[in-house]
């Protein structure tokens, strides 16, 4: 090094994300430096492509890897998240120089992007925190990108962005597909914006994932439903997503949900999904979506139910054990109107979904009066409908709500989604009895359900839990007879004294 051709941009991790996402900004012909710890893979990897259109460098060391780039210097990294991060960070510090731009691709705790940004701004170098999403296939061809930081960094990297984000058609929103190694995409609408300063695009992408976890588990316990209370077979119940598929709730979700149920095991020929472990991971993304929901107090319930149902589900033991010990009714529906039924659950798929997705725009709502950004929740909406998991018809009527009523209070204010809720709750409320006459668990259905009834009581009791809190604490209350804010406590062992404004 210095190598003839410096390169446009580098990228610093290959794991099958960063190879996926190297090769796809090759595609669009920047030329790319690579650098990974394990000198043989960056080898292996550059031998690999030899034909890229833009130019592949795979360098030994960071320093070479730092000499290798055009300036200002543009570094992608996408290693673990947390400790990894800042230990790769700390490498570029050593290497780079004042005005050259860090951009971190991984899935960071948004405040950890705060701090980090601002580590780095008072050493003189630029830093982006960018939600990447769509996996493996994704980062390959098209990802949904929701970068954060400081916009005349921005600009430096959104040539590339742009060129390597997902599409969509413009006027129908829909995803523009059929991209093949060295063939991009040409033309429709890049699925990236830039979300706000510092933290502002991985705090985005958090709540992309929360809602990826509310769409996961929904569509699980549509799942269990049908299976449950109907006796489906997996192929069968694959067979109703492909329908679904076809119409609102088309989404990569139910695709995919569809061929998962549909595969068979290589090694005993039953279907794939019946010796998968009922035991499921997490990384914590949506865990952190929750409690950060706790900590700014705004109600998501689906979200953090779809967090606990996993938690449940991971004791897998303890359940076993419970099975024997703890009766329920009988799971199966007799005689039941297979279609009906089915249309039911369909109607509490899409209802509740509708919940989760107002529940997480409420979330980012607060973040950004919590943080002083400015987010704009139309065009959040119109980044997920290409690349990204929760990529979805769905988000189309989302983007379009957020066009008509920028300061929407909540999704289901909306004509179109306060009319598909009128039409749909009937069975929504039909079939969530059907469960729990069942005994068929259904966390983030019935959450939603109660969520949006909440949302529409004018009168909650919650004026009694205000009794109870001034009874045993003098907590106060307000009252409905005098203005907001004002606090007022009754002496409860001498009632008849007058009360006391706080
Ligand atoms: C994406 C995904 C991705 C996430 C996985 C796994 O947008 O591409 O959200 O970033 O890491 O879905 O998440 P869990 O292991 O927590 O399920």
């Amino acid at each position: 090094m210095p190598t003839l051709m410096q390169s446009d941009i580098g990228l610093i991790g290959l794991a099958v994300m960063g190879q996926n996402l190297a090769l796809n900004i090759a595609d669009h012909g920047f030329a790319i430096s690579v650098y990974n710890r394990t000198t043989a893979k960056t080898d292996e990897f550059v031998k690999d492509n030899p034909n890229t259109p833009g130019k592949l460098t795979g360098c030994p060391t960071m320093k070479d890897f730092a000499a290798s780039l055009k300036k200002p210097r543009k570094a992608i990294i996408l290693v673990k998240a947390g400790g990894p991060t800042d230990a790769v960070i700390n490498e570029l510090v050593a290497v780079f120089e004042p005005g050259d731009i860090i951009i971190d691709g991984g899935n960071a705790l948004w405040t950890d992007t705060i701090r980090r940004e601002k580590e780095l701004k008072a050493k003189g170098l630029r830093f982006i925190g960018s939600g990447v999403s769509g996996g493996e296939e994704g980062a390959r061809f098209g990802p949904s990108l929701m970068p954060g930081g400081d916009p005349a960094a921005w600009a430096e990297l959104k040539p590339v962005w742009e060129a390597v984000a997902s599409k969509v058609d413009a006027q129908t929103g829909v995803e523009l597909t059929g991209a093949k190694p060295g063939k991009p995409i040409k033309g429709g609408v890049p699925c990236v914006a830039h979300i706000g300063p510092d933290g502002a695009g991985h705090y985005v992408k958090m709540v992309h994932n929360g809602i990826e976890y509310g769409d996961m588990q929904m569509i699980c316990e549509a799942y269990d439903l049908m299976r449950g209370l109907l006796g489906m077979t997996p192929d069968e119940i694959g067979t109703v997503f492909e329908t679904w598929n076809q119409g609102d709730l088309n989404s990569f979700l139910i695709e995919i949900t569809a061929k998962v149920l549909k595969q068979k095991d290589p090694e005993t020929g039953k279907p794939l999904v019946d010796v998968i472990l009922d035991t499921a991971g997490q990384k914590g993304t949506g865990k952190w979506t929750s409690a950060n929901a706790l900590d700014m107090g705004v109600a998501a319930p689906t979200i953090a139910e779809a967090v606990f149902a996993r938690c449940l589900s991971a004791v897998k033991e303890e359940r076993v054990a419970a099975a024997k010990a703890l009766r329920g009714p009988k799971r199966a529906m007799t005689n039941p109107d297979r279609a009906k039924v089915v249309a039911m659950i369909r109607d509490a798929l899409y209802c509740s979904k509708i919940c989760s997705y107002a529940q997480g725009f409420q979330l980012m709502r607060e973040a950004q009066n919590e943080y002083k950004w400015k987010l704009n929740f139309g065009e959040i909406a119109q980044i997920w409908r290409g690349g990204c998991i929760i990529r979805a018809r769905f988000l189309q009527k989302i983007t379009e709500a957020f066009a008509k009523k920028p300061r929407l209070a909540n999704l289901l204010l909306d004509p179109y989604f306060k009319k598909t809720v009128k039409k749909a709750q009937k069975n929504w409320r039909k079939v969530l009895a059907l469960a729990v006459k069942h005994g068929i668990p259904t966390p983030c259905l019935g959450s939603a359900l109660s969520y949006f009834d909440s949302y529409r009581t004018e009168s909650l009791p919650q004026n009694l839990l205000q009794g109870q809190r001034d009874f045993f604490g003098a907590h106060t209350y307000e009252r409905v007879d005098k203005p907001r804010g004002e606090f007022y406590h009754i002496d409860w062992p001498d009632p008849k004294r007058p009360q006391i404004k706080a």
